[in-house]
């Protein structure tokens, strides 16, 4: 069943919708679209899509029904209104939101005899239907793997556990990366500008270093995960007489030093703690607890 003539549904057509249903009808799957601004189906439906005239009738034409709406309370209200037709559905929601939305929504659809996905689209919509599309999915492995097949015309399909709160926290704790990476990146690039030096002539450097760190990660999630943190590179009490000169620069420089300060304001309270002659890692204890 699951091959490209496997039937399914996408339910909200913005720019991420269109783009998921765009995916399944280009791999071949007899794809129902439902919007609520029904005109944003038009060209899914000069590509081959059938436009539901509702939402029941949307989730009785897919073996899967994927949900891309703006957040969850949209989620919720476009759900309450159908309870009645969702036993028995299998719904995906790529939705974006937090842990405790998805695993309150997967609660709230199995009690009404949906089988319940949650997942998390770590691209953007014209990435999707290639490779470089990562979508995360959570919730109960068979209700997965009844679907993985038809779900891989949309990208690269990974599943990360029976708990429907992973995907949207893969997915914030991804985000962290990325922007933790850019604001370093554009502090640096903020210092150098004071200098003279283009943004274009760091981020080669940059690269490198980023590029550097992230090898590191693996040897550094042993340390985590065993809770032991010798000081094999560097103790953290050497690392923050460097953190002292980065915010010492960029104050001198007169460029902002929210993020160097709040770089050695984390140090300072480990090594208070009498972390001072551990390794980097050794930091996770104060990510672990709630900030100041
Ligand atoms: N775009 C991206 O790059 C990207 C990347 C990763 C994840 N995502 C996630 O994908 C989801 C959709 O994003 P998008 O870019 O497609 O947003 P969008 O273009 O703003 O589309 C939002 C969709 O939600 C529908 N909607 C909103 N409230 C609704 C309600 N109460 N009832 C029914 N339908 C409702 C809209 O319908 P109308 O057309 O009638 O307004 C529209 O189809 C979001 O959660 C977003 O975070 C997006």
């Amino acid at each position: 069943m699951n091959d490209n003539s496997t039937p399914v549904t996408v339910i909200g057509l913005g720019l991420m919708g269109q783009a998921l249903a765009t995916a399944f009808l280009r791999a071949g799957h007899p794809t129902t679209v439902w919007n609520r601004t029904p005109a944003k189906a038009d060209r899914l439906v000069e590509q081959g899509a059938r436009a539901a005239s509702s939402v029941a009738e949307a989730l009785a034409a897919g073996s899967i029904t994927i949900l891309c709406l703006t957040d969850y309370p949209a989620v919720h209200e476009l759900l309450a209104a159908n309870e009645t037709v969702l036993s028995g559905t299998t719904l995906l929601n790529l939705t974006s939101g937090d842990s405790a939305q998805a695993r309150t929504t997967a609660r709230w659809a199995e009690q009404r005899g949906a089988h319940y996905l949650d997942g998390a689209i770590m691209a953007i919509p014209q990435a999707i239907g290639t490779a470089d599309a990562v979508i995360l999915h959570s919730g109960d492995r068979s209700d997965f793997d009844a679907h993985s097949a038809t779900l891989a015309a949309l990208g690269t399909v990974s599943y990360l556990g029976a708990d429907h709160g992973l995907a949207s926290l893969y997915d914030v704790a991804g985000l962290t990366m990325v922007w933790s990476v850019l604001n370093a990146w554009l502090h640096g690039t903020a210092m150098l500008r004071t200098a003279g030096v283009d943004a274009a002539a760091f981020a080669p450097f940059a690269q490198q270093i980023a590029t550097g760190v992230a090898t590191w990660l693996p040897g550094y999630a042993e340390q985590i995960d065993r809770g032991s943190y010798p000081a094999e590179v560097s103790a953290l009490e050497t690392d923050a007489r460097a953190m002292a000169h980065m915010v010492q620069e960029s104050r001198a420089l007169g460029v902002n030093a929210e993020l160097p300060e709040l770089i050695k304001a984390m140090a300072d309270r480990a090594i208070a703690a009498g972390h001072g002659g551990e390794q980097y890692p050794v930091l996770i204890e104060e990510f672990a607890k709630p900030g100041h």
